[in-house]
């Protein structure tokens, strides 16, 4: 595997082995000295189009962790803002020697187009494009629900996971739909029918309009953000009534089954999709979701710049 575009790349044991090689490289960031010399001398090239707090910062502290030299590059301060294309900017981090390129772009598709083209040798690690996909996001978000939910199982079979929120806009969503699936989870979405795309009934999950009618019944409830900068008409009446139906608050957590978790991507509309109290509370794994972030994106890295990955306890 070169690149890493879709979680349609990766079938159900490489995905494993990429959770498994992340559970050894957390022992890495565990340990005071919290580097590996494994991509010494390879080149990493943050290419980001779009703005992201999260994925951008974890992926460069999982290539420094693996000791690879890192660019960061945003469209913000660069010839982008210019408008140089796709191409130029490619060509220009060939010249570089770029070995890796992780791309966000606002441009669905933008991943596949860099890593099909001649433009640039190196691998391509899509870190979000439109509202396609965000395949690192949904493999962090696999691993948390491993290390919480599966004590010990390699996959999810048996898990039920409630998606809830802005599915249209969403390429979390989708990732994860993938992945989750693939792993033997169950799968539920859950939005009001204006924030579902054309189509879903092809995804390999079940479609609710009632967030109430889910609670009970699920191990984790992930929210997603209302993306408002992808939103140019109204979705809903007012965010008042979208909280009241569809957001995470208090009284919805009480309605949770035993040991279920809470998790969010970020960045949150805190107040909207979910209330702070519930963000910052015992059952959300939402801090540490970022900090597996870290590991999971080593693994990627390590994976797809060494071709294999870490036998579970071989860091031990
Ligand atoms: N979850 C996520 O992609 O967050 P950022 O936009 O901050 O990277």
């Amino acid at each position: 595997m070169k690149h890493l575009l879709s979680i349609n790349d990766l079938s159900e044991s490489e995905a494993i082995a990429i959770l498994d090689t992340a559970a050894e490289l957390a022992r890495v960031s565990d340990a005071p000295m919290k580097k590996l010399p494994t991509l010494r001398g390879r080149t990493i090239v943050n290419l980001f189009a779009e703005d992201s707090t999260r994925t951008r910062i974890s992926f460069e502290a999982a290539a420094k962790r693996l000791s690879a030299d890192v660019i960061n590059f945003s469209a913000k301060g660069s010839s982008v803002s210019k408008g140089e294309s796709l191409k130029d900017t490619a060509q220009t981090l060939q010249a570089m020697g770029a070995d890796a390129v992780i791309i966000r772009h606002q441009a669905s598709g933008a991943a596949h187009r860099l890593a099909t083209s001649k433009w640039m040798s190196g691998t391509v690690i899509n870190a979000g494009d439109g509202t396609h996909e965000h395949p690192s996001q949904a493999l962090l978000d696999a691993y948390t629900l491993r290390k919480h939910l599966m004590q010990g199982a390699k996959n999810l079979q048996g898990l039920h996971v409630a998606i809830v929120g802005d599915i249209l806009h969403s390429r979390v969503a989708r990732s994860n739909v993938l992945l989750l699936s693939k792993l033997g989870a169950t799968v539920s979405v859950a939005a009001p029918p204006t924030l579902l795309p054309v189509g879903i009934e092809s995804w390999n999950a079940h479609v609710s309009y009632d967030f109430d009618e889910l609670i009970p019944n699920v191990d984790a409830i992930m929210m997603l953000r209302v993306q408002n900068e992808r939103m140019n008409e109204l979705y809903f009446p007012n965010a008042r009534e979208y909280s009241r139906y569809f957001g995470l608050n208090s009284d919805r957590v009480k309605r949770m089954k035993k040991d279920s978790i809470i998790m969010h991507p970020g960045p949150m509309n805190r107040g909207l999709e979910i209330t702070a109290d519930v963000a910052d509370s015992a059952r959300s794994v939402i801090i540490e979701q970022v900090s597996n972030g870290v590991s999971v994106r080593m693994a990627i890295l390590y994976t797809l710049l060494t071709g294999e990955g870490i036998e579970s306890g071989a860091l031990a």
